[in-house]
């Protein structure tokens, strides 16, 4: 077994419903944070985490994540000939090592654990690193890279973890917590969408994972758990007991870009982050607030 998370996975497959019409012919994960498309920003987390290889689990219509990652010829040349250097410099993120990309189809939208198990071909039996790209964490040392910090003291089972009022744990999976530095946790249960005052705590798994391949062998049974799908977080509670398992409260500002409210929160908070557009945009904040005389 490796000692290093080389591995991450993207489920990307979603509909993108709650972002109609916009992801009618673009996948949600490519809608732009200032002037980066989300997914590229959970591609820079796992980078960041020393994960070299970045597996994409997709569906129809999602042709515009692997376009983005590919090489694109026509549009370097013109911005080389042009010498447009800024620009052909803005590139760069989307520069994959050759053959550093799988791009796998879930052919049946069968829920996140369905679509982990679609990538067990490429992981083999290692620990590997999963992020749901639509929650999207600030901070200079990634969330990822900070749960491979604990992964490298505790090994077996990570996972992120926020808390979150009483009113919102029937939206996440939900740990039921051992021992607990106020850091790490020891996970002893994990629940997917508690109903209503029946969560176990209040500490939400907020997408990201590492994984021990163990979870492979529980998710093939392919049962299915809350909202009729094949869920993560069922296979995960199979192996508490077989694998270490702790959950890490992480640093940084989190951003659910999967709800409207927190995709734009995310879009300002980047933008006033920005020394080329905060100035602007704090200049433009009376008339965004609507508070301007018309
Ligand atoms: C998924 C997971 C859930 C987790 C959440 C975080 O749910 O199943 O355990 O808490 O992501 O965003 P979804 O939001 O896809 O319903």
């Amino acid at each position: 077994m490796t000692s290093k998370i080389r591995k991450v996975v993207f489920p990307v497959a979603g509909l993108g419903s709650r972002f109609l019409p916009a992801t009618k012919s673009i996948p949600k994960e490519m809608l732009p944070i200032v002037d980066r498309p989300l997914i590229d920003y959970a591609v820079e987390e796992a980078r960041q985490a020393g994960v070299e290889h970045f597996i994409f689990i997709t569906g129809r219509g999602k042709g515009a994540i692997e376009d983005y990652f590919d090489h694109a010829f026509e549009l370097e040349t013109t911005l080389s000939e042009r010498s447009k250097r800024e620009a052909l410099a803005a590139l760069s993120t989307t520069q994959l090592r050759h053959g550093a990309a799988s791009f796998v189809r879930q052919q049946k939208p069968l829920g996140l654990g369905h679509a982990i198990w679609c990538a067990r071909d490429i992981i083999g039996d290692e620990p590997f690193a999963v992020i749901l790209p639509d929650e999207l964490v600030r901070h200079e040392r990634g969330c990822l890279a900070q749960m491979a910090d604990a992964w490298n003291e505790k090994g077996g089972n990570i996972v992120a973890v926020a808390e979150v009022p009483d009113d919102q744990t029937f939206q996440y999976g939900i740990v039921a917590p051992g021992a607990d530095d106020g850091r790490v946790a020891e996970v002893k249960g994990l629940v997917e969408k508690p109903a209503a005052g029946t969560a176990p705590s209040n500490l939400a798994m907020t997408g990201r994972y590492i994984l021990s391949p163990e979870v492979f062998e529980k998710l093939k049974d392919g049962n299915l758990g809350a909202g009729g799908e094949i869920q993560l977080t069922d296979a995960m509670a199979k192996t508490i007991g077989d694998v270490p398992f702790h959950a890490v409260r992480f640093k940084g500002e989190r951003f659910d870009c999967g709800d409207k409210a927190g995709y734009l929160a995310a879009n300002l908070a980047y933008g006033l982050a920005r020394e080329d557009i905060g100035p602007r945009l704090i200049e433009l904040m009376p008339q965004i607030r609507g508070d301007l005389k018309r």
